[in-house]
């Protein structure tokens, strides 16, 4: 593949400005600066630097952000800072297909929810995990305003009618590890399910944090607004 096709597959620009950039000698591989736009490069596996950045090759682009509270998972928010702020330029401009841009959100939590967010710039993977036919658990720490009691355990797990639908929604798992703190496992994502969820039992939802989907916990290290690529064995733990 052609250097400048890389950068721009990648989202560092439109072709010329791509083009620019090898041209000007601001593109480097392992061997040094680049001039020739025109290089035909192994794109698989490739790293290269961009005015000294590096930037890993990936052909579909997967990611994790650990979403921080009072951000929206919106390309137009309307009151708090869009997650997409959190990310560098060129995966917000990568080239796609489709009529959006760059990566997407996989699902939205609430601007006041935290942890974590599978972001992507493929679409069928979206649509994929979207499906009310892929149940990936998604499990969720819950801080309650009032002491949490078996009752309203032994409810979530049976279900409960939220008012939009007749038809009883239920936790596949739910355990209260304090007197406060609930973690909860949802296979479906209704608007506000969790907090409507809480709400249905005489409860309150004061903080709602997302430490897993699937077999894949977010990392502990990846600190409130930070972001990674996912690897093929991250992949594999939500894919099912
Ligand atoms: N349920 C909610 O109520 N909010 C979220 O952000 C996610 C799940």
């Amino acid at each position: 593949m052609q250097l400048q096709d890389i950068l721009y597959s990648q989202g560092f620009g439109t072709r010329r400005v791509c083009a620019g950039l090898i041209q000007q000698g601001f593109v480097s591989l392992d061997d040094g600066a680049v001039t020739d736009a025109a290089m035909e490069v192994e794109a698989a596996g490739l790293r290269f630097r961009v005015q000294g950045v590096e930037w890993p090759y990936h052909e579909r682009a997967y990611l994790m952000l650990h979403k921080p509270a009072g951000t929206e998972c919106s390309q137009k928010p309307s009151t708090y800072p869009s997650i997409y702020t959190l990310l560098p330029a060129p995966l917000r401009q990568r080239p796609q297909k489709g009529p959006v841009q760059g990566v997407q959100a996989v699902g939205r939590l609430d601007q006041d929810t935290t942890g974590l967010l599978l972001l992507t710039d493929d679409g069928k993977f979206i649509h994929r995990m979207s499906s009310p036919r892929h149940h990936v658990p998604k499990v969720y720490e819950v801080t309650a305003k009032h002491p949490i009691d078996e009752a309203q355990v032994q409810k979530l797990l049976q279900g409960v009618v939220l008012d939009d639908d007749p038809k009883p929604v239920r936790a596949a798992a739910c355990e209260a590890v304090g007197e406060h703190h609930l973690r909860l496992t949802l296979t479906e994502g209704k608007y506000h399910q969790v907090k409507r969820m809480l709400a249905a039992v005489g409860n309150r939802v004061e903080a709602l944090h997302r430490s897993q989907i699937g077999a894949l916990v977010l990392p502990p290290a990846l600190l409130p607004g930070q972001w990674c690529w996912l690897s093929a064995e991250d992949l594999a733990k939500i894919s099912g």
